[in-house]
């Protein structure tokens, strides 16, 4: 599953973040990765309990929770409170795969983490390099977006971050575990949901449309754990 999804953030929202963001205390991003992850993570990150990052992090999750096409490609039951990084100076991420299990912070449980997400917040002409590349089967996704656009990927698949040779790169992540687990049920799932919603708006009236959403919510019944 690899997904954009436009908008999540204006672009003066965005804006306005990474002008906040800009003057913050940053510390050395491999504070959180893994033993591995460590050897080739090169950037700064935002403590998660830094007031700031509470703060954005929260206006974040609001939007999150309103975004329609978010909340059907993703089918979100635990999210992990977005966190900050910040990009420059040649700093990149090699390739590495996200943990699969993660700690919500301040509450003692945790989550399987099914899907990752990037919202780029610094302008894309604003800096060189920064591309997240998601390796596929065929080869890989380059992913550059504009200021408030997130993209949303399978946490199971190897990614990095190419280096940023210019600017710097201001982004927040997130992990998330749906309420349905396999990916190729959850995209069956968001396509047989974008064609009823297409279906919903050209003929309102069919009869099949009601029996068609019963399908709809009775695979959701099958494939969703909470
Ligand atoms: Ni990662």
């Amino acid at each position: 599953m690899l997904i954009r999804i436009p908008n999540v953030l204006t672009a003066s929202e965005a804006a306005e973040i990474c002008q906040l963001l800009e003057g913050a205390d940053w510390k050395d991003g491999r504070q959180t990765a893994g033993y591995l992850s460590q050897r080739v993570k090169h950037n700064h990150q935002l403590r998660e309990d830094h007031p700031l990052s509470i703060r954005l992090g929260q206006k974040i999750l609001d939007a999150l929770d309103t975004n329609q096409l978010f909340l059907s490609a993703a089918l979100p039951l635990k999210v992990i409170p977005p966190m900050f990084n910040r990009y420059a100076d040649d700093q990149q991420y090699g390739r590495h795969i996200d943990g699969a299990i993660r700690h919500i912070p301040g509450t003692g449980h945790r989550l399987r983490a099914d899907l990752s997400a990037t919202l780029f917040l610094s302008p894309p002409e604003s800096y060189d390099g920064g591309e997240l590349i998601i390796e596929n089967l065929d080869g890989a996704d380059s992913i550059k977006l504009a200021a408030g656009d997130l993209v949303l990927y399978s946490a199971s698949t190897v990614h990095h971050v190419a280096p940023v040779t210019r600017g710097s790169r201001l982004a927040a992540f997130l992990w998330l575990q749906s309420l349905v687990r396999l990916d190729a049920q959850r995209g069956m799932l968001f396509k047989l949901d974008n064609a009823l919603q297409r279906m919903g708006h050209d003929h309102p009236d069919h009869p099949a449309l009601v029996d068609m959403m019963a399908v709809y919510h009775n695979l959701l019944r099958f494939w969703s754990e909470t």
